[in-house]
């Protein structure tokens, strides 16, 4: 687990109640510290039955705490010397949260360390549930998430699944890593793209030959969640338009799926209208097949040749409407090379009336499609170039939304006269 920005020096008091879930949130505990959290865990009589406080203690490298009463040497008993702890967290986690806790919370007692902290805690607070199926389904614990939702308390989960008595049913605690989705989610809200709408495209598009054959490309999504996910952690709302990936949808997108180029385009227009931002990291296909085949194309003695026809270009019809409507303010596109890196990408960015252009050279060892990393260079319309070392995806997408932040918070960063028809024209009058 990298260094997470939203995380970086947060306060996180993990509340861990007597579950057998108690085990995934060790996981937990760990990816937290990782990424650059303060994680001060304080755990239940319960829970401890489960988990070692060591656990957590090595995981952390901080003290456990688990004591009402215990004097932490001469003086205040544990949980006066340790109110300070609600006072200071950024956040409060409490996982897995049992029905029985969730009850306590809902009611003020008081009756633990944990407990005690919840109630003297004034910062947000995020409630993971995990029980048995009837007894999260049972009216009282219904009653209970209620009246804590009503309060503010955040909830993530249960989810159905396999629970800890052989069981199927909805009360299973979900995984850690959608947990720390919604961690970042909850830290992120205020950040300075709070109140902004981003629209993210990601993935390859297909198009289809026939109902099982389709031109495509190895793009794997990966650089376009991540920049979801970095919009996210700054408070953006954002809309990810996805082709077809099997990455997990980063928590509180609106995900959007399509398969085509065509889709995309649709999708991106609509999605765009009303957004401050648009991320345009997808490799759209340039061409598609003229014709698709309703049924599977047979192979016959002689070879087949295919004519392909243009799709439409994405950016250059979203640049067309930016002139009507001033929406998107701000317009990242990306240029995936195999040479002339620098003035392909400047060409692009031109004629596609882009604010920023993020130029990836794909021939690069550990760069591009299929890889975890990617090294780019950020370019902007005023002669601008962003070297950036050879760096994981999320560390890119961290360094794009930075600028975006900065060209979105200088007044002139809006509209800029595009070039935008003539891409349009060009691809309208013939196929590149
Ligand atoms: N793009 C788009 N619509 C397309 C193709 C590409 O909006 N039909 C976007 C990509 O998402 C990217 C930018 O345009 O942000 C540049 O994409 P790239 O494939 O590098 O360039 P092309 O314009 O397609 O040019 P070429 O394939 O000739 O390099």
């Amino acid at each position: 687990m990298e260094p997470i920005g939203v995380l970086q020096g947060r306060k996180i008091l993990l509340g861990v109640t007597g579950g057998i879930a108690a085990y995934k949130i060790c996981t937990l505990a760990s990816h937290l510290t990782q990424a650059g959290a303060e994680v001060d865990v304080v755990m239940t009589e319960a829970a401890t039955r489960f988990v070692a406080p060591l656990t957590f203690q090595a995981l952390t490298g901080r003290p456990v705490y688990t004591d009402l009463w215990s004097t932490p040497g001469p003086g205040l008993p544990t949980h006066i010397a340790h109110v300070g702890l609600a006072h200071s967290a950024d956040l409060v986690v409490i996982a897995p949260a049992t029905a029985n806790t969730l009850a306590k919370l809902t009611h003020g007692l008081a009756d633990n360390l944990l407990t005690t902290l919840a109630l003297a805690a004034t910062c947000p607070m995020l409630a993971v549930p995990a029980m048995d199926a009837g007894m999260w389904s049972n009216p009282a614990t219904q009653a209970n998430v209620e009246t804590l939702r009503a309060r503010g308390v955040h909830f993530a989960g249960p989810t159905r699944g396999r629970m800890a008595s052989g069981l199927e049913g909805e009360g299973r605690m979900i995984e850690p890593e959608e947990i720390l989705g919604h961690i970042r989610l909850i830290l992120g809200r205020n950040g300075p793209l709070a109140g902004r709408r981003v629209v993210v495209t990601a993935g390859p598009t297909r198009e289809f030959l026939d109902p099982v054959r389709f031109l495509s490309n190895p793009s794997s999504g990966c650089q376009g969640f991540a920049l979801a996910q970095a919009a996210l952690d700054r408070g953006a709302r954002v809309t990810l338009i996805a082709g077809p990936t099997h990455l997990p949808t980063p928590v509180g997108v609106e995900r959007v799926d399509v398969v085509s180029a065509q889709e995309m385009h649709d999708a991106v227009l609509e999605a765009v209208a009303e957004a401050d931002v648009l991320l345009m990291a997808a490799a759209v296909a340039d061409y598609r097949p003229e014709k698709t085949a309703p049924q599977k194309i047979k192979k016959g003695e002689r070879d087949l040749t295919l004519h392909l026809t243009r799709t439409p270009d994405v950016l250059a019809a979203v640049a067309e409407q930016r002139t009507e409507t001033g929406h998107p303010r701000v317009v990242v596109g990306f240029a995936a090379e195999s040479q002339d890196l620098i003035e392909n990408a400047r060409a692009k960015m031109e004629a596609k009336g882009m604010d920023l252009i993020v130029a990836n050279d794909v021939t690069a060892p550990d760069a591009g499609f299929g890889v975890e990393t990617n090294q780019v260079v950020i370019l902007d319309p005023q002669g601008g170039a962003q070297e950036l070392p050879l760096m994981s995806k999320s560390a890119v997408a961290e360094a794009v939304l930075d600028r975006v932040v900065d060209l979105l918070s200088t007044a002139t960063s809006s509209r800029r006269p595009a070039q935008k028809t003539t891409e349009t024209q060009r691809a309208q009058r013939s196929p590149k």
